[in-house]
């Protein structure tokens, strides 16, 4: 299936696409390909997205919304496209759904201010996970403090999954479940249209991390059961300062605004002010106008080799990858080893080197990869580590990626005498 939408499109994912990505024309000081494996962090941009933004900038750009005039209208149309284009892209039943913001962090944010402060009361229980970047945590704590309510956080079990008996039992009696569909720390795919129904039958609302799936397999917001849903842009080879929230209609439509003033009103008088309609409640002020158009075509961009290759494409450089560090000495491998399990993301340990001294002695062979805690420290405490390296995979990564990691580790190893 995968393979015929991308026979029929005629776009492939693996190194050939590397050409519509201009940042692999920069050199790199080694004077050697830069194997890029961070893109968990941030994706390289290709051409198309690009010229998106600079063709924005260069011939349609006004401020949308409120000018009365053809340039306005042009860059309003744009903007609102991008809009339907990416929910369109993530199932959403309505673009009246779909609420730009900056990052997902931004929009986790949003849920915990607005839905969060208007519906939580003291001795109410929230719900995260103990696999959580981050961003899924400190918004919940925060909102925690202000109102009273407790939180709590789902287990993670040895090998990285989430531990589903623990859910079962913490879920009576919670209003808000806060859980990622796939680790940036442990790269777990959690089954979430089953961690949904369960948090259904409960009563609970669930606000999906969306971050780290979205750009790398087919996601259906509607199918999934989820409440909420956050995404970045820049994950997702789109421009930085754009992402979304996506929010069932009747939930947001009864949320009150999170930010305020210009554009999310209909009517201000010296008194006070009526709030406008949902998407645009909470979109105060002047948005990212060619960003949201640049994250169009990456919407497009993806669509065009298809989310079904994609996942194919990252999976299978999953196996080899996993069977190569496998097989190579004095690696700790997180996670769990099932396939259907596991994004194309691997995080590591080499036995007996810190995980940055792995990255500096990496980037020597022009591997990019990321070292640290993941802004998941609660992941690293759980597994009694200071950090992880990690390597993730983005379209263009390719099994020559994976042999530039391996022999690049076989260097760490002999330089720091454990090979
Ligand atoms: C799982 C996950 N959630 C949330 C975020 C936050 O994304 P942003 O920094 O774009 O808001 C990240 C970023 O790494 C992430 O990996």
């Amino acid at each position: 299936m995968a393979l015929e939408q991308a026979a029929r499109s005629g776009v492939v994912p693996g190194a050939t696409l590397r050409a519509d990505f201009p940042i692999f024309d920069r050199p790199h000081r080694s004077g050697r390909p830069l194997a890029f494996l961070d893109s968990a962090a941030s994706s390289p941009k290709p051409r198309a997205v690009i010229d998106a933004l600079a063709d924005t900038y260069a011939h349609h750009y006004a401020n949308v919304h409120r000018g009365i005039y053809e340039l306005s209208e042009d860059a309003t149309a744009r903007f609102e496209g991008a809009r339907r284009d990416l929910a369109r892209f993530i199932g959403a039943p309505s673009e009246r759904e779909v609420v730009f913001v900056r990052n997902a962090t931004e929009a986790i944010n949003l849920v915990a201010y607005s839905w969060g402060r208007a519906n939580l009361r003291a001795g109410d229980r929230i719900l995260s996970t103990e696999m959580e970047h981050h961003a899924n945590l400190v918004p919940w704590q925060q909102l925690a403090a202000a109102t009273g309510a407790t939180i709590e956080y789902v287990r993670i079990t040895d090998d990285g999954r989430l531990d589903l008996d623990d859910l079962r039992a913490r879920l009576p009696g919670a209003r808000l479940l806060a859980v990622t569909q796939v680790s940036n720390a442990l790269g777990t795919i959690n089954p979430v249209a089953e961690i949904a129904a369960l948090a259904r039958e409960a009563g609970a609302v669930t606000l999906l991390d969306a971050a780290q799936s979205v750009p790398h397999m087919p996601v259906d917001m509607a199918a999934l059961g989820v409440d909420f849903a956050a995404l970045s842009g820049h994950k997702m080879l789109g421009p930085s300062g754009i992402g979304a929230l996506w929010g069932r209609r009747e939930l947001l439509d009864a949320m009150p605004p999170f930010l305020t003033g210009g554009s999310m009103i209909t009517r201000v008088t010296l008194e006070g002010a009526e709030w406008n309609e949902v998407p645009w409640r909470f979109e105060a002020g002047t948005p990212a106008i060619a960003e949201a158009v640049g994250l169009g075509a990456a919407v497009a961009y993806l669509e065009s080799i298809g989310m079904d290759a994609v996942r194919a494409h990252e999976r299978s450089l999953f196996e080899a990858a996993w069977a190569a560090l496998t097989a190579t000495p004095g690696i700790r491998l997180l996670g769990p080893s099932e396939p259907g399990e596991h994004a194309g993301v691997i995080s590591f340990v080499v036995e007996g080197v810190h995980p940055h001294d792995v990255a500096t002695i990496l980037d020597t062979e022009a591997v990019a990869v990321r070292a640290g805690h993941h802004c998941a420290q609660p992941v690293m405490l759980r597994y009694d580590l200071p950090a992880t390296t990690r390597a993730s995979f983005s379209v263009f990564s390719d099994l020559d990626d994976i042999d530039r990691l391996t022999d690049a580790i076989a260097v760490v190893r002999r330089i720091f005498g454990t090979a």
